[in-house]
């Protein structure tokens, strides 16, 4: 695992774009698999920006999304296709159909789910994850729990989440209490993981994430297991790292 301290958000935003603008560059066709909430919107901003001025070129990408809230219909906006709409694929070259988010309102869940596995699978599994993180070490919506699930699953949310993301809803009744999203073994078959976290409230997770040990109740620890993980953090949310036992740590100023 790699750590990347930057000074501040713009900072982290800017290193995590450059990491997708590299490879969309390497491999113009390559799969992203792209995260919602508010880490990565700067991130966004900065490949708009680069598809703008013609740095990358996204008519070849193909995009799959970790997760929807169950009942939202993607024109909800509070729906994670709409944010992914407005924060990046209407201002980028991208094809629409080539952009994936479960269906938040699929009648048949199960085989939504199983379908979204296989439609990964068939593109040929994802070349880079983009990963926010929960306060309590949610990856997608993989909460804390006595076991992980592996793949494109059915989900409730914990009170904790469902207080944290209550700020983007009327009122904390509005936010659903289930959603659909990505397993861990989805997540960890990914060629590479970019895990983005700014803020003094991410700071606790993110040590945890990067120095704790591995536990289902830190969804995210598993990722000490993957072997190409880059973790972008501001220096808030970089405040509890014991940088002296902490390996490959590389800070960015
Ligand atoms: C949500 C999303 C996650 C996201 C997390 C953190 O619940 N499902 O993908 O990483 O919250 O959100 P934020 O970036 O707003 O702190």
């Amino acid at each position: 695992m790699k750590v990347i301290i930057t000074k501040n958000y713009d900072e982290m935003s800017k290193v995590a774009a450059w990491e997708v603008a590299k490879l969309i560059k390497e491999k113009p066709d390559c799969i992203l698999g792209l995260a919602t909430g508010s880490t990565p919107e700067g991130m966004y901003s900065n490949l708009v920006l680069m598809n703008r001025v013609g740095q990358i070129d996204f008519s070849k990408v193909t995009s799959f999304n970790l997760d929807e809230y169950r009942g939202l219909k993607g024109d909800h906006p509070q729906s994670y296709r709409y944010f992914m709409d407005n924060k990046l694929f209407n201002h980028v070259n991208i094809n629409k159909n080539n952009t994936f988010v479960p269906s938040g309102v699929a009648e048949d869940i199960q085989k939504e789910c199983i379908e979204y596995d296989e439609r990964i699978r068939n593109a040929g599994g994802i070349d880079l994850q983009v990963l926010g993180i929960g306060g309590n070490g949610h990856i997608g919506f993989n909460e804390p729990d006595s076991f992980l699930h592996m793949g494109t699953h059915l989900t409730p949310l914990t009170k904790e989440t469902i207080e944290a993301n209550a700020r983007f809803f009327e009122n904390e009744d509005e936010v659903p209490k289930e959603a659909i999203t990505m397993g861990l073994g989805s997540i960890m078959k990914a060629r590479k993981i970019l895990l983005l976290a700014n803020g003094k409230k991410k700071a606790s997770i993110i040590s945890k994430l990067v120095d704790g040990k591995i536990d289902t109740e830190i969804p995210a620890s598993i990722l000490q297991v993957h072997n190409n993980v880059i973790v972008v953090v501001d220096e808030d949310a970089a405040a509890e790292l014991n940088l002296n036992i902490t390996t490959n740590v590389e800070i960015v100023k």
